[in-house]
């Protein structure tokens, strides 16, 4: 049998352009979540995209009907108490504005890293074959990307290790009251906390 959450679940939303680093920490955080009892899910773009959205391509109307397959799954994971961890690109409020909503208990994740660090990372060559004019419709490159506007955490991955993002995420989540502090009863809210470097929104309830 897995784990039960311990407390209310949410959903865990990592949006940011390719190469931001939502694929790593959401495995790293899946891992921290994991050790302290939580059950995860982790529901990676690319991934999906070999199954249940295996029909769909990358302009506007596919990247927003993949959002919302990934947000249907989302809610039903939150709703059986398993915290998934999306990592999407998600390039448009909209579809973001709608998982919000639909979901309810929704933690949205910017990966703020800037775009040139991300095109140096480049892992699947892609930005270079999108520079070179040999793929279309590339986020960040000729594709848009809406940034986030009340992200409830937002992360720069090119000064932080993965394991220090998750960390810092982990703390974030903690403060807000999403996840129960040491000796703190599940879905009670936070106490109070120093600022810890990480740019958010005040806390919500539990
Ligand atoms: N916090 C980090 N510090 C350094 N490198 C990172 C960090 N997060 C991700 N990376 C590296 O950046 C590259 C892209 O990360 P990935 O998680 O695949 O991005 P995404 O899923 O957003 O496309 C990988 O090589 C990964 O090791
Ligand atoms: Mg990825």
């Amino acid at each position: 049998m897995t784990s039960r959450t311990p407390g209310p679940a949410f959903c865990l939303w990592l949006t940011g352009l390719p190469c931001a680093g939502k694929t790593t920490l959401a495995r790293e955080v899946s891992v921290l979540l994991r050790d302290r009892g939580f059950d995860t899910e982790l529901l990676d773009g690319d991934e999906v995209r070999h199954g249940l959205s295996a029909d769909l391509g990358y302009d506007r109307a596919s990247r927003e009907a993949h959002a919302a397959r990934v947000m249907f799954v989302s809610k039903l994971l939150v709703r059986h108490g398993v915290i998934p961890i999306v990592a999407l690109i998600s390039p448009y409020r909209r579809s973001r504005e709608r998982a919000r909503s639909e979901i309810g208990r929704f933690v949205e994740v910017y990966l703020s890293t800037p775009l040139s660090v991300c095109e140096s990372r480049d892992v699947k060559g892609l930005y270079r074959r999108a520079r070179a004019g040999e793929v279309r419709g590339m986020t960040g490159v000729d594709d848009p990307y809406e940034v986030p506007e009340s992200a409830e955490v937002v992360l720069d991955t090119s000064i932080r290790t993965p394991a220090a993002s998750a960390t810092e995420l982990l703390r974030e989540l903690i403060r807000q009251g999403w996840l129960p502090g040491a000796g703190q009863e599940p879905g009670r809210p936070p106490a109070p906390a120093a600022g810890l470097g990480v740019a958010s929104a005040p806390a919500r309830p539990a």
